[in-house]
């Protein structure tokens, strides 16, 4: 059957780090040499389901296949039965009698926890509703190649799925981390009892400039995410005042997981700004990954 990754918490503090030192070893070695660690998964087989639109998820995943000597399958909305009346659990079971991993992107998050109980190969979420475990891998060796985990986060933005695995990520690693957010749009409060169970719940607020102050990085997301179109209007009003810009990142590094909604979440000026990290951050999703798919397949 093999582990999935469901969210950054299924896997041990111990494992999380092994995966991002297994990332930075990989990471490496494709800097000194482009074919290095090409046979990892040679002859290796990853299905990747698409519900959402994806460029970093979908373009990392397959160009890491590539790399570790391995081939991806894209399987988008219209090309497999799921969504057309094939149910996941077959979906799982058949796609799992192929492929050696399978990552799906999702809306509901039900719907990965499902495909992992029936899929008897290792299941990576691609991101759901309420989480995205991958991105949380990039984000923390991110944070530990540039700053170490000594650095103090403040999320800003809407407490939604990138925020939420970034919290358990934060909890694992003893990461100081704020949570700004508008009334009613904060982390759920199981994700909070888990990070707290981990290590520490991070701090929340209703006050963005006040919890940047004393921090080393900003760290925001879109307001409107995939799935949420209908509430676009509504959101747009209620995060007034949670916009990054120059003035509220000062002299902070700046974390976005991308796409950015210029003008809305992020300002261009800041997104251009020499204090972005946002491309060595979308870069380590190739990294991480394949850190992670090495070490899935050696379980
Ligand atoms: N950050 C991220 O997951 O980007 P994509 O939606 O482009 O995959
Ligand atoms: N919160 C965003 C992240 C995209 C990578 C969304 O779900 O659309």
């Amino acid at each position: 059957m093999g582990r999935s990754l469901v969210d950054v918490d299924d896997l041990s503090r111990e494992e999380l780090l092994t995966v991002l030192d297994r990332a930075a070893d990989l990471k490496a070695a494709h800097a000194d040499d482009a074919g290095a660690g090409n046979d990892v998964l040679a002859d290796r087989t990853l299905g990747m389901i698409f519900e959402k639109p994806s460029t970093r998820t979908r373009v990392s995943f397959e160009t890491g296949m590539t790399q570790l000597g391995g081939h991806a399958i894209f399987l988008g909305p219209d090309d497999i039965h799921l969504g057309h009346g094939e149910p996941i659990k077959d979906t799982a079971r058949a796609v799992s009698r192929y492929v050696d991993f399978v990552m799906a992107r999702v809306f509901d998050h039900a719907d990965v926890v499902e495909l992992a109980e029936y899929a008897t190969v290792p299941v990576v979420n691609g991101l759901t509703d309420d989480a995205h475990p991958c991105q949380t891998l990039a984000d923390l060796l991110t944070i530990r190649e540039q700053m170490g985990f000594d650095a103090s986060v403040v999320w800003v933005g809407d407490g939604n799925n990138v925020c939420q695995s970034f919290v358990l990520g934060a909890a694992m690693v003893g990461l100081d981390l704020t949570v700004a957010t508008p009334a009613g749009y904060g982390v759920d409060d199981a994700v909070l009892d888990r990070a707290a169970d981990i290590g520490d719940a991070p701090a929340t607020t209703t006050d963005p400039e006040a919890a940047v102050d004393g921090a080393d990085v900003v760290y925001t997301d879109v307001w409107v995410s995939m799935g949420q179109e209908d509430e676009r209007e509504q959101k747009l009003a209620d995060f007034d005042g949670f916009q990054v810009t120059p003035e509220l990142l000062g002299d902070r590094s700046l974390m976005h997981c991308l796409p950015a909604h210029r003008g809305e979440e992020v300002t261009d000026a800041a997104l251009e700004s020499e204090n972005a990290v946002v491309w060595d951050q979308a870069e380590n999703r190739l990294h991480a990954q394949k850190g992670l798919l090495a070490w899935l397949h050696e379980q």
